[in-house]
């Protein structure tokens, strides 16, 4: 891994944005979300990826996935519902078919990974690890555990913590750990994360919702529940992020939870995150995460912001 060079985003003597996050070195903290980004080529021709800090797979799962039936994606007030379904080509399609493109995409690839048993995340976590490209992991949580009778893996801390030991022992990459908002104690989450070996917390995944319409009489979705992101999330997200930071659990944060523009992601800076991603904005538009980088770079100059690190953990209370 090279580490990023200590300077300015721009280039021209602007503020350096250029940080550490969770035992990896970004030019820039803005990295765009898993499951709105596809993998990443899709994207290619909208914006420069290099422009990005990085980006997040689609989660990858052993085998290849379906998801869900339609419809799966609702709009709602200020943000959207989903129950894809967690579609994706599978661990060796990946490698295949998605991975040579990430290689040459000039920006840090995280590849998202879950399984629906204990053996399925440890088996996809170890062999995406192995794969030259792959810059670090993010484990995503919050997927049903069918011996557990459904409910999700990253609900329960002692589950939770298990989980990222178990993965920890066999990936030497950098794993990170998307924790679920669906929990009243997220700093028990991250504190099984970061006794457990994790390198970063990501937070938040989407909040658990549904919508009903009235004419019908029926649920927009088709599998009736949902995850609901976008800026209604925000205030949540920033929430989990203070405490967890607050906490003093040491591990490093990347924020997420309806990032709009720059302004957003210094929200998340302030309340202690040291990197962000842009979800559901990719939708309303492709190459926001880029205006996003610009926009911090801004927000640094016109603050008297040096260096982005400066700003981490800032908030005043
Ligand atoms: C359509 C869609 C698909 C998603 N797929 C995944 C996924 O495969 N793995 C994952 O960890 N999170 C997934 N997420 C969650 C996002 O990565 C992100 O955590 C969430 O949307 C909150 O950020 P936002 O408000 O900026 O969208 C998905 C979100 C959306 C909207």
């Amino acid at each position: 891994m090279t580490p990023a060079p200590a300077m300015p985003a721009s280039g021209n003597g602007g503020p350096s944005l250029a940080i550490r996050c969770g035992g990896i070195d970004f030019h820039n903290p803005v990295l765009t979300a898993s499951g709105t980004f596809g993998y990443g080529k899709e994207f290619a021709g909208l914006l420069p990826l290099a422009s990005l800090g990085g980006l997040v797979t689609k989660g990858i799962s052993p085998n290849p996935r379906f998801g869900n039936p339609a419809p799966r994606i609702c709009e709602t007030a200020a943000g959207m519902l989903n129950s894809i379904g967690l579609e994706n080509v599978g661990l060796e399609g990946f490698a295949a078919e998605k991975l040579p493109f990430l290689r040459t995409c000039g920006t840090k690839v995280l590849v998202n990974f879950f399984g629906t048993t204990f053996d399925e995340y440890v088996e996809c976590g170890q062999r995406l690890g192995q794969l030259e490209g792959v810059d670090g992991l993010e484990m995503n949580v919050s997927c049903p555990n069918i011996k557990a009778g459904g409910i999700e893996f990253g609900r329960d801390p002692r589950v939770l913590g298990e989980l990222v030991r178990a993965c920890r022992n066999v990936i030497a990459k950098p794993l990170w750990v998307k924790l679920t908002p669906n929990t009243s104690d997220i700093v028990l989450l991250a504190r099984a994360c970061a006794e457990n070996g994790a390198d970063a917390v990501s937070v938040i995944n989407t909040i658990g919702g549904m919508a009903i319409d009235a004419h019908t009489r029926r649920p927009r979705l088709a599998t009736v529940f949902g995850g609901l992101s976008g800026p209604a999330i925000k205030p949540v997200a920033l929430r989990m992020v203070y405490q967890i930071h607050r906490a003093g659990l040491g591990i490093p944060i990347c924020g997420i939870g309806g990032i709009q523009s720059g302004i957003d992601a210094v929200e998340f800076f302030l309340a202690g995150a040291s990197t962000v991603q842009v979800g559901t904005q990719n939708f309303i538009d492709p190459a926001s995460s880029e205006r996003v980088v610009r926009e911090v770079e801004d927000f640094c100059r016109a603050n008297g912001v040096t260096d982005l690190r400066e700003i981490v953990g800032g908030l005043v209370v």
